[in-house]
């Protein structure tokens, strides 16, 4: 069984889409047993509470610098095998991404390339999609790597853009479209895939 981290900076639906899909059975592979916000007031440390995680605040304004030591910590004191990124805000260094190759995962609320980057985060990236007026957009969870949303694709999915949409009327859809049912299913195939790994050794 593959040990999972959750790392938040916000309302945490996407953190409770996976521990739904946990619960019911369609992650398998893995177990939440960490949830990380790096900010006061997420609404996802209630939500780790409510399904019995183990969660923590790392607040990243007052640890400044120490913030990513102090989070490597946490997570090698949990054994934490996969790192997913479920609405984290906070850019992660070139050495934590390396220290984790290949183990962390992040949704990202467009089809990349498009609309991603740094500076594209919530609605943010749904008031450029509207902007540009594009007909489809969609989510994406990839690879994290050193390139802020640069890793490799590992799903995604498009969503309609309607008219007179507004930013967080699209922001929902993809999400509800999208977003929670790619990011259980890039959950599931990782922790297989890693613990499958672990097993060849
Ligand atoms: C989601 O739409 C997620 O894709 C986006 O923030 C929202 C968080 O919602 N992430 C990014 O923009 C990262 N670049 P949630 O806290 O309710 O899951």
């Amino acid at each position: 069984m593959v040990n999972i981290a959750v790392l938040t900076s916000g309302g945490g639906t996407n953190l409770e889409a996976i521990l739904r899909s946990e619960e019911s059975g369609r992650i398998k592979s893995g177990k939440v047993v960490l949830v990380v916000a790096d900010r006061e007031g997420c609404q996802s440390l209630k939500r780790a509470e409510n399904h019995k995680r183990k969660a923590v605040l790392l607040d990243k304004r007052k640890l400044r610098k120490a913030f990513e030591e102090t989070l490597v910590r946490t997570l090698e004191e949990n054994s934490i095998d996969l790192i997913v990124l479920a609405g984290f805000l906070s850019i992660l260094s070139e050495d934590f991404t390396r220290l984790y190759s290949g183990r962390i995962i992040n949704i990202h609320p467009s089809l990349i390339p498009s609309f991603c980057g740094r500076g594209f985060y919530g609605l943010k990236v749904h008031e450029a999609a509207l902007e540009r007026g594009v007909k489809v957009t969609g989510a994406t969870v990839h690879l994290v790597n050193e390139i802020p949303d640069g890793g490799k694709i590992l799903l995604q999915k498009a969503v309609e853009v309607k008219e007179g949409d507004s930013p967080e009327i699209l922001q929902r859809r993809v999400m509800e479209e999208a977003e929670w049912i790619i990011l259980p299913e890039a959950v599931e195939l990782m922790s297989k895939k890693l613990s499958e790994d672990r097993n060849d050794d």
